[in-house]
């Protein structure tokens, strides 16, 4: 019990540029939202006719290198985001595309 309540202790004590993968994932979730991915990409990255589908990203199948590039410069149909997202915003996004299933962006974001 006390191991348990010292790892909350420390969960939260955490400092926002130290975030556990758990915390960046969903970030990650969050701003697939707010950035207005999901738009194209759908609200559970399934995929719409304007997006396809990220429920299938792995690591043998786009490295975690070429996403974060897809997402900055964008692509033939797809809008670049590097101007409004930060590096660590990219990795969050990154993160949680490529975590399965994808975590659903918690309701305290304002959805
Ligand atoms: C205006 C529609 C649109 C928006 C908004 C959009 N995308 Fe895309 N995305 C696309 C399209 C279309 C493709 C297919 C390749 C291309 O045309 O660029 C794509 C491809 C991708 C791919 C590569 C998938 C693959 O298997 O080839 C990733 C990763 C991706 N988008 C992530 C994102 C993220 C993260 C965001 C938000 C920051 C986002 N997209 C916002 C339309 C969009």
């Amino acid at each position: 019990m006390a191991l348990v309540c010292g790892l909350c202790a420390a969960f939260f004590a955490l400092p926002a540029s130290a975030l556990t993968k758990a915390q960046k994932v969903q970030a990650g979730a969050v701003l697939f939202r707010s950035k207005g991915c999901d738009y194209c990409h759908g609200k559970t990255a399934t995929g719409t006719a304007k997006g396809p589908s990220l429920t299938h990203l792995g690591w043998w199948r786009w490295r975690g290198s070429r996403l974060a590039q897809q997402i900055e410069n964008g692509g033939r149909k797809m809008p670049a985001f590097g101007d409004s997202l930060s590096r660590d915003e990219v990795n969050e996004l990154v993160i949680w595309m490529r975590s399965h299933p994808h975590p659903q962006a918690q309701a305290q974001s304002g959805q």
